[in-house]
């Protein structure tokens, strides 16, 4: 464990805690966590979609509203495209910790 609660997995991809998640809340800091069902062991990967605030087509609002949870449920209830799910890849930053959280509603 690092100081901001962080740690390298095996394949070297990082892992968040949800204390250290649940942190970036405002548009200074924003991250969201979707389940990657395309992968094995669906992973919770978390998105730092900061930068990308200004420019996603569903607005900011929508964004922040989402922020440091997990809302894969919001996610795909809005159908994003491939080309969406595909451009979600340049904001990965890693995997959450814990697979047991009750997703945003
Ligand atoms: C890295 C994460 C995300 C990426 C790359 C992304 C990308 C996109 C793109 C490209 C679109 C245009 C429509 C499409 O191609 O499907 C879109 C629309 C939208 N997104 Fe996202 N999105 C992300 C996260 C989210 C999250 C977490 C939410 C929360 C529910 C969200 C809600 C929406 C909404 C409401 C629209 C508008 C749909 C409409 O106007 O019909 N997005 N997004």
């Amino acid at each position: 464990m690092t100081s901001d609660g962080a740690r390298m997995s095996k394949a070297e991809e990082q892992t968040f805690s949800w204390s250290e998640i649940s942190q970036h809340t405002s548009a200074n800091s924003l991250w969201v966590v979707v389940r990657d069902k395309t992968s094995p062991g669906s992973p919770l990967r978390v998105y730092d979609v900061t930068n990308f605030q200004k420019t996603h087509p569903g607005g900011h609002l929508i964004l922040l509203k989402y922020a440091g949870t997990e809302c894969s449920r919001a996610f795909a209830a809005v159908g994003h495209s491939k080309y969406a799910i595909k451009r979600m890849s340049q904001y990965r930053i890693g995997i959450a910790e814990a697979d047991n959280v009750e997703p945003r509603k």
